[in-house]
């Protein structure tokens, strides 16, 4: 499967493309935004094409037509304000999908975060002691839209990210206690998500935990 990486060079992004190159069953196309970052990429033998979420929806589908599948693994960051929250993390998210439509391209996989499906549950949220944050709000309805979308959509929930090794094993589920979990495992969850069709038209929290991946996933 060509899977079309969105945030190819962050944290994330990095570990899926590697992880995706190194699979027999998938080619990873990866979408950064700078050129050194472009030549880097290929130097390892890695298809990379340019492309900024704040571009037009056409430029984006333009650089999935050879895609099978999109990974949504990009984020404005915590050093941007609200204006980049809102045109990365929510309208980039919702363009990132409307281009997976233009060019023809069902599997959409997107790195959520975990509490984002709570934005309106009261107790949750007097529980976090905090309104939510415009992060939040945009990642509720980038969700949202997706789970509207005729996209054949997994939207994988995460908690606090670390660099700690992968353990391969993780917890899915629901309402889940936040505990941290580390990028690889991220990583190698949107991979396993990737090919098992049993993870499309699910939402589901993660965190490292004891059980393998892809039984993990099954359990959905
Ligand atoms: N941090 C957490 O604890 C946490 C928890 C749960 C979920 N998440 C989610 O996990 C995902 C990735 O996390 P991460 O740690 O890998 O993040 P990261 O290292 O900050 O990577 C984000 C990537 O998004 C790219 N990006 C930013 N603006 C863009 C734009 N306008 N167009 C195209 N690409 C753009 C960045 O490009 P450059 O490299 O060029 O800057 C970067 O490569 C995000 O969706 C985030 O919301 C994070």
């Amino acid at each position: 499967m060509n899977v079309l990486v969105i945030g190819a060079n962050g944290q994330i992004g990095q570990l899926l493309v590697r992880k995706l190159q190194e699979s027999s069953k998938h080619h990873p196309i990866a979408m950064v935004r700078k050129e050194e970052q472009k030549e880097k990429l290929e130097k390892q033998g890695v298809k990379a094409v340019i492309g900024n979420l704040e571009g037009t929806i056409a430029d984006i589908a333009t650089l999935a037509k050879e895609a099978h599948a999109i990974v949504f693994t990009a984020g404005s960051g915590g050093h941007t304000g609200a204006d980049k929250t809102m045109s990365v993390d929510l309208d980039g998210a919702i363009k990132s999908m409307k281009a997976a439509e233009q060019a023809n391209i069902k599997r959409f996989v997107m790195v959520s975060g975990m509490g984002v499906n709570r934005l309106h549950d009261t107790v949750y949220l007097k529980g976090m002691g905090t309104s939510p944050s415009y992060y939040s709000i945009a990642k509720y309805y980038a969700d949202a839209w997706l789970e509207r979308s005729d996209l054949d959509y997994t939207i994988i929930r995460p908690a606090q990210l670390t660099n700690e090794t992968e353990t391969g094993k993780i917890i899915v589920g629901e309402e889940l206690e936040h505990k941290p979990t580390s990028r690889e495992n991220v990583a190698a969850t949107i991979t396993a998500s990737l090919e098992d069709d049993q993870t499309i038209g699910k939402a589901f929290d993660m965190t490292d935990g004891e059980t393998p991946i892809e039984d993990a996933l099954r359990t959905l």
